[in-house]
């Protein structure tokens, strides 16, 4: 039998992405056009800007997904698109386009949960891995440890209980004039710096969430109060001691996690993945414990839709497909299923 040929959808935040996907893992085209320069200058992204631009590229994002694939818009199966979490305005260009194909060239709609996504970026990286496995998922909107219990049922074991790292790293990032988005910038800074020169607070939460606005809090008195005083501020020791504190609690909770429930699997998602110290720490706490350590190319960490049309591709074997009334969802929370 023909593999399906699914397409993917993305457009919850500042990227607007389209990909062809061959079965559940081959990713035929993974095309990625990134708004970040034009939020750059405003520091962050600006949601109406971002929706207006998701409106102009969504069908040349699309259309050049379909012929880099080298298939034709009629040979495509199922289309899955991401209708949450994420901006309302950005994530209803990629839902009603993702309707309106549907509708047009009378194949299933797919609903896929951006979160999901991320975990799934991990089965395009490498096609050995199956469930079960613990994921970190860390990125801009969230930060959370969750079970995947099989393709299609997954288990909250924890979040942020305020803010999130991608989102920690941003901010700090800002108030050290870093561009954005500050996760990169932070990480080229940090590997300048003296991760043990500055004692920031680790955050004391039950269980397995985690908690980043108190940190946040620190850095900005230490950075205040040091201008004050007149002091000059080591800005890569700053950067490099911010990061391992984040690193530190991400790492120290996933590993307990893993051992308390007996997964010998880890996978690392989202777009804070990039995160090349989260990376090696990680992979070298795995290490020690035999735990097999798993975690997506640069391409598929950050937002894009080849994560998208693989989750959608295994929610398509349970049959859960959505109809035509399918809404975006900017608060979809992580429920599991
Ligand atoms: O997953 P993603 O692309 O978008 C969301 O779903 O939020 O994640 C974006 C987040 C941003 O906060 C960005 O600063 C962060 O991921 N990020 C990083 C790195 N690369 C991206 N954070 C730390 N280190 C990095 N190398
Ligand atoms: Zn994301």
């Amino acid at each position: 039998m023909e593999k399906i040929l699914t397409l993917g959808i993305e457009t919850s935040c500042d990227e607007t992405a389209a990909a062809i996907l061959r079965g559940g893992r081959e990713i035929l085209s993974n095309v990625i056009s990134t708004q970040i320069p034009t939020h750059q200058k405003f520091g962050g992204v600006v949601p109406e800007i971002a929706s207006r631009k998701h409106i102009v590229n969504i069908m040349p994002v699309i259309d050049e997904a379909i012929s880099k694939a080298g298939v034709k818009l009629e040979e495509i199966n199922q289309i899955a698109v991401t209708y949450g979490p994420g901006l309302v305005g950005a994530l209803l260009v990629g839902v009603s386009a993702a309707k309106a194909l549907s509708f047009a060239l009378k194949i299933p709609l797919i609903a896929v949960n951006h979160l999901e996504g991320h975990i799934f970026a991990n089965f395009l990286s490498e096609p050995s891995l199956e469930p079960p496995f613990l994921s970190l998922v860390v990125s801009g909107g969230h930060s959370a440890l969750i079970v995947q219990k099989n393709y299609n049922e997954f288990e909250l074991l924890g979040q942020t209980r305020d803010d999130a790292a991608g989102e920690a790293f941003d901010k700090i990032a800002r108030v050290m004039n870093l561009p954005y988005p500050g996760g990169p910038e932070i990480d080229k800074l940090a590997k300048l710096g003296n991760p043990d020169a500055i004692k920031f607070p680790h955050a004391k939460v039950s269980d397995f969430d985690f908690s980043f606005s108190g940190l946040k809090s620190a850095v900005l008195n230490f950075l205040n109060s040091a201008k004050m005083k007149g002091e000059e501020i080591n800005f890569a020791d700053v950067a490099a001691s911010f990061q391992k504190t984040v690193i530190d609690s991400l790492v120290e909770k996933t590993v307990l996690a893993a051992e308390k429930f007996q997964l010998k699997k880890i996978v690392l998602a989202g777009g804070v993945a990039a995160n090349s110290s989260l990376e090696s720490t990680l992979r070298k706490s795995c290490e020690e414990r035999e735990i097999k350590f798993f975690y997506p190319s640069k391409i598929l960490c950050t937002d894009n839709a080849a994560m998208i049309a693989c989750r959608g591709y295994y929610q398509s074997l349970e049959k859960n497909f959505a109809s035509l009334d399918l809404n975006a969802i900017p608060n979809l929370s992580f429920k599991g299923a």
